[in-house]
């Protein structure tokens, strides 16, 4: 490993391990969740529309503690399907890391070459939209 790579993991073990210090600001995600809305939308399994958005990408409603690549009726890459087959669930941290740059963490977690179709990356602001995510979910049930 190169030590960019070396320091790049090193920093998303940080992050990964940060538990805790997490700290996302609901308000602010529910605002930011906007740019994710061209490819995801937040349904409730009754059908009910929490949040309209588009079908690109896997509905996201509940997707805190859910099983990575699970969201009935949607196709996912190759990458998304072998990061469910090793049995990663999602948490604000993961979710956080992933939204960065969605590549990068699959290549972290299971290896180089391992890519995501999702053609989106926030760099600012995911830890936000990952407390939204986990709020939004509770808060409904
Ligand atoms: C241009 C379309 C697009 C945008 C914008 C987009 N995504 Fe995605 N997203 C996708 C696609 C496509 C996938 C499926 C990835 C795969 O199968 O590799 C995905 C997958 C995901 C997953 C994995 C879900 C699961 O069921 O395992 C998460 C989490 C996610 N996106 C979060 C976000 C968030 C948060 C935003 C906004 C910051 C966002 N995405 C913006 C297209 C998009």
């Amino acid at each position: 490993m190169t030590k960019s790579a070396w320091s790049r993991w090193i920093g998303l073990a940080i992050l990964l391990g940060s538990g805790p210090a997490f700290a996302g600001d609901t308000a602010k995600g529910e605002k930011l969740f906007r740019n994710c809305l061209a490819c995801h939308r937040l349904q409730g399994d009754d059908g009910a529309t929490i949040r309209k958005g588009g079908r690109a990408g896997p509905n996201l409603f509940e997707v805190i503690g859910r099983l990575a690549g699970s969201a009935p009726n949607y196709e996912y890459s190759d990458g998304l399907q072998a990061l469910h087959k090793s049995g990663q669930v999602w948490s604000k941290e993961s979710l956080t890391a992933f939204v960065v740059n969605p590549n990068e963490f699959l290549s972290v977690q299971l290896g180089p070459g391992h890519t995501s179709k999702m053609p989106f990356a926030l760099p600012n602001g995911a830890a936000d939209i990952a407390e939204y995510l986990a709020n939004v979910a509770t808060t409904r049930k």
